[in-house]
């Protein structure tokens, strides 16, 4: 374990500033207004403890709203409009479809859109080859950042439907033929597992969620598992490493979380920089915090 003594790090807030095709039009009286593209969705946001600044002339535009009645999923969208069930984005030379389904979730979180800039800089600069690990990828924005810039790209997910969904916004990127492997499997099993086998990796990305479960129902729970998780990525990390990017929804905690996971995992040697994933507001500028992140070099 870390003994090294690191000077109090400066808590540090990332906006995404790359994008032309999402935008946080408004927010306030608890919810958000987002454009993804062509469509307007309005969802639950606690944060936005202020008043809406655009009239409800502009909210009524929204095409869809979260209901989050039904919590056991997160929340059900009401169509308020005609809608695709699913349409393509962009960010950059990235292609990813979204879609309005069972979960709350459409398929980007956009606030993480710096770390695939973070991503995508850090794999060209190394100009020698990495493998990267990316643990709960889901649909595969930051795999798709990694395997752009040209790494060799371990993607786990316990979901079948997120590996599809994934691999699917590789082939729409014209990434196809980029080397990735796509693991249907419990994050930390699997690293565990690697660990045992010696397999290493230059690069990891972790979003782990607050709760989930393992393609053979593991019960991943953020604050239990966490200590074993960094266990084994400490392990599969290349003497040779490159780059950690470690983002958390679960922000009933501090920044300091991710950030002291991420120094376990390194023996607190090398580079980071911590704080919170944030959106900015178009209509008044509020600012909302979406998750917390620790980034590390050597
Ligand atoms: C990317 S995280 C989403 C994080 C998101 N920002 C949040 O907290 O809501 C969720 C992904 O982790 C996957 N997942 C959940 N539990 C998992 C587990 N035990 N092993 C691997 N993947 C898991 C889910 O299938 C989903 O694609």
């Amino acid at each position: 374990m870390p003994t090294t003594k690191l000077p109090l790090p400066e808590i540090k807030l990332l906006a995404a500033e790359n994008w032309r095709e999402y935008v946080l039009v408004d927010s306030g009286d608890g919810k958000a207004l987002e454009r993804f593209g062509p469509y307007l969705l309005i969802s639950p946001e606690p944060q936005a403890v202020w008043k809406k600044s655009l009239p409800a002339s502009e909210w009524q535009k929204a095409h869809a709203v979260l209901r989050e009645e039904n919590k056991e999923y997160g929340g059900t969208w009401e169509l308020l409009k005609p809608i695709e069930k699913s349409w393509e984005m962009h960010y950059q030379t990235l292609t990813f479809q979204l879609q309005l389904g069972s979960s709350r979730h459409i398929g980007v979180f956009p606030e993480q859109a710096s770390h695939w800039d973070w991503i995508m800089e850090r794999v060209a600069m190394e100009k020698r080859p990495l493998r990267v690990l990316n643990l709960f990828g889901y649909s595969g924005l930051a795999t798709l950042a990694a395997a752009k810039a040209g790494a060799e790209v371990t993607h786990v997910d316990s979901s079948k439907h997120a590996l599809n969904w994934a691999s699917y916004n590789l082939k729409l990127s014209r990434l196809a033929d980029r080397p990735v492997r796509w693991i249907a499997e419990d994050a930390l099993k699997f690293t565990q597992r690697e660990a045992r086998r010696g397999n290493k990796y230059e690069g990891l990305i972790l979003d782990p969620p607050k709760f989930g479960r393992g393609s053979q129902g593991q019960v991943w729970d953020f604050f239990k598992k966490l200590p074993d998780l960094v266990e084994a990525c400490r392990a599969v990390l290349s003497p040779k490493a490159s780059f950690i990017v470690f983002t958390t929804y679960a922000i009933s905690a501090s920044a300091l979380v991710a950030l002291q996971a991420v120094r376990d995992i390194t023996g607190s040697k090398g580079s980071f920089e911590c704080g919170e994933l944030v959106s900015i507001e178009e209509s008044a500028g509020h600012i909302l915090s979406h998750a917390l992140y620790t980034r590390w070099t050597p």
